[in-house]
């Protein structure tokens, strides 16, 4: 949810719920600018090897990985969207001016001893945010700084004292599951920035679609062995944050279809990797080359809509594979599941690769990412793909 939360409707009829997807846009209206006031409480968190990797646990939730954090003193556990594609920690805070709906009880400060407002200027106000995702949703609050606390495979907490996180009292358009989101991307406030540390930037995940995981930080976090396949992450001054890869081609099949010639054709980025979106976009006139592909090897029938290629049928068996091919040769071969999704009626599948406008960017997601070992490591500027059975890995 690279800061574009978008409710979208992404099946209507078929598929009825609706899809916090992420368009990776900038928050518009972000108020502040902490640079000066950053604490220097992160330097002096080194995890060397004593003190062991950090690491979170996560749960599946229909469409996003949620991340499990205690905020506060004493600790209040919060479950919050795993997003590496936006940068603040926000949660919903006590007292509402509105809002959403959520199910797990709401994080209260009055309760928390730790908990301090930023003062932003020296008129001694506070410090007000606003993020808005996408199209409806959004959060509006002040930025505090709190106690953050995560496991660490040494059995200690890992605790990160005056992490700056939003403490969010108008919030709307998330589902009652989210207490809010981690932000994990490049950006100063992000969670892996925050931490600081001898492995900067350094995390990976391993998504099963279901059940629990977890994602890892530091030297647990490092990806490698057979089968690895890594890619070079390029940063974009105008979203400095993002993780960018570089798409070269994707294969339907055995058809490749090169990016270039198309608008979509880059060398230094064109598609942001993003945990908190659960589908895949491309710009349409690459996106349509790309499905007139499927649509010529698929002979169901098609299920009456323009906008997501579907067909009638019993099984995913009638879909061809698809590869993407990243820059470097990182080729990642995705199980069917990964790209094509059953209605929640049965008996129509369609193609998870939605086509946005040109503006719009392009969102490598998080169902595509399923069953791989992903590892982001920031000081090299790579991220990294292992095939891994991931139900297996966390079981
Ligand atoms: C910053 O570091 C110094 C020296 O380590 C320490 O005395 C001071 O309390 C720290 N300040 C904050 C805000 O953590
Ligand atoms: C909030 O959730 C509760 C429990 O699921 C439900 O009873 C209530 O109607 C919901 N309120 C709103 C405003 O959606
Ligand atoms: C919450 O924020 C929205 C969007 O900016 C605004 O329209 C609304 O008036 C705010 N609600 C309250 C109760 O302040
Ligand atoms: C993955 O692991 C799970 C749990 O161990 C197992 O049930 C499943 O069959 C495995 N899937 C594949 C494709 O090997």
């Amino acid at each position: 949810m690279s800061l574009a939360t978008t409710m979208i409707a992404i099946f209507l009829q078929i598929i009825t719920y609706f899809l916090i997807t992420t368009t990776a846009s900038s928050p518009q209206g972000f108020t502040i600018d902490l640079i000066h006031r950053r604490s220097n409480a992160s330097s002096s968190r080194v995890f060397n090897t004593q003190l062991g990797s950090p690491y979170a646990d996560t749960v599946f939730d229909t469409y996003e990985y949620l991340m499990k954090l205690q905020i506060g003193t004493p600790p209040f556990e919060i479950e919050a969207v795993l997003d590496t594609g936006s940068e603040h920690i926000w949660t919903q805070c006590l007292p509402c001016v509105h809002c959403y709906n959520q199910t797990a009880p709401i994080f209260d400060p009055s309760k928390s001893s730790t908990f301090k407002e930023i003062r932003c200027d020296t008129h001694d106000h506070s410090c007000p945010y606003e993020l808005v995702y996408g199209g409806k949703s959004y959060t509006k609050g002040t930025l505090v700084t709190e106690t953050v606390t995560i496991h660490s495979t040494s059995g200690q907490p890992f605790v990160m004292p005056e992490t700056i996180i939003g403490c969010g009292r108008n919030n709307s358009g998330f589902k009652p599951g989210f207490a809010g989101v981690v932000g994990l991307d490049r950006g100063p406030k992000s969670l892996i920035t925050q931490m600081g540390g001898e492995y900067p930037g350094l995390m990976s995940y391993c998504f099963a679609g279901k059940g629990t995981s977890k994602i890892n930080f530091g030297a647990n976090a490092i990806v490698a062995g057979d089968g690895v396949v890594s890619t070079t992450v390029f940063v974009k001054t105008a979203k400095p944050g993002f993780y960018y890869l570089n798409l070269d081609a994707v294969s339907v099949g055995n058809t490749r279809i090169e990016t270039v010639g198309t608008p979509f054709h880059a060398l230094k980025g064109n598609i942001v990797i993003d945990s908190g979106s659960t589908l895949t976009y491309f710009p349409e006139s690459y996106c349509n080359l790309v499905r007139k592909a499927v649509e010529q090897v698929v002979t169901a029938v098609r299920f009456p809509r323009s906008d997501i290629l579907c067909y009638y049928s019993k099984t995913i068996d009638i879909f061809p594979v698809i590869t993407m091919h990243f820059s470097g040769g990182a080729d990642l071969v995705l199980d069917k599941y990964n790209m094509y999704v059953a209605s929640n009626t049965g008996g129509v599948f369609c193609l998870a690769i939605i086509c946005n406008s040109p503006i719009e960017e392009a969102i490598f997601g998080n169902r595509a990412q399923n069953n791989f070992l992903v590892g982001y490591d920031s000081s090299s500027l790579l991220v990294s793909f292992k095939p891994t059975n991931c139900s297996a890995l966390w079981n």
